[in-house]
């Protein structure tokens, strides 16, 4: 994937909840979805859509994702998924370490776990990190490092190159943008943080390179200033990624050079 584009990810979680609705969703996507200089496109369906949206997309403009995978390649586990079942979907990406997954009880293990499967696996994979309140001391930034720190020890830098890290803060999750606490100087302070940790680890180049999008209350309406003036790589949007016009109109405002 190219690295230089703005990477607008829409992470359905467990809407909408037929099949026709999902059907109904993607093809607005897919009629509306221009042909983007700047920015890459990719959504993330429920597993148990995928493979019916991939039968009516099969082109490489659009990445298929999936919300979440097991960390094994198969094996006597009910109702989980592993991650070569999604590859052989042409499944390209996978959101590992959601704070929503965290919740039900995913720790830093399994997250790192996770990750690593879905990068042998070839996948690429959106790393989601994110504290749930902001403290004036600082003890937010020493969470935030543990969870880059468990997740990424010991990956290659080419491994790292297929990670992009989602700054995700629970406070800021599923509200509207104009009831969100989210201001561009919070992203961008987290984009020079997620990239001098990996500058300490990987050097200049990777550091430069890694990606760092932002999720929470992205709408149409914070998008352009939180990439732009928060200097993200890229966005991860919930609610508004099921609402085709939305999700388009998201994906326009980032069809612009990144920073
Ligand atoms: P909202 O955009 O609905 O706040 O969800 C954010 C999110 O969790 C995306 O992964």
């Amino acid at each position: 994937m190219n690295a230089a584009k703005h990477l607008i990810v829409g992470n359905w979680k467990m809407h909408p909840s037929s099949l026709a609705e999902a059907k109904k969703i993607f093809r607005a996507l897919l009629r509306g979805m221009g042909t983007y200089r700047h920015a890459t496109l990719a959504v993330c369906p429920p597993a148990a859509y995928l493979a019916a949206l991939r039968a009516l997309y099969r082109g490489r403009r659009l990445i298929f994702g999936a919300q979440n995978c097991h960390f094994l390649r198969e094996g006597a586990y009910t109702g989980e998924i592993a991650p070569p079942m999604l590859a052989s979907l042409g499944v390209r990406m996978v959101i590992v370490g959601h704070s929503e997954r965290r919740a039900m009880g995913e720790d830093n293990a399994v997250v790192r776990k996770k990750l690593r499967a879905v990068l042998d696996e070839g996948m690429e994979a959106v790393l989601c990190i994110g504290e749930a309140h902001r403290d004036s001391a600082g003890a937010y930034l020493a969470f935030l490092t543990e969870q880059l720190q468990s997740a990424l020890t010991g990956l290659t830098a080419e491994e790292l190159s297929r990670v992009c890290v989602a700054y995700e803060p629970l406070w800021a999750i599923g509200k509207s943008a104009a009831e969100s606490a989210v201001r561009p100087a919070h992203v961008h302070e987290m984009v020079i943080f997620v990239r001098k940790f990996v500058h300490q680890r990987y050097g200049g180049e990777a550091a430069a390179r890694v990606r760092v999008l932002y999720g929470g209350s992205v709408e149409p309406a914070n998008a352009a200033a939180l990439l732009l003036e928060g200097r993200a790589s890229g966005l991860l949007v919930g609610h508004a990624s099921i609402v085709p016009k939305d999700f388009l109109a998201i994906a326009a405002l980032a069809d612009r050079p990144a920073l």
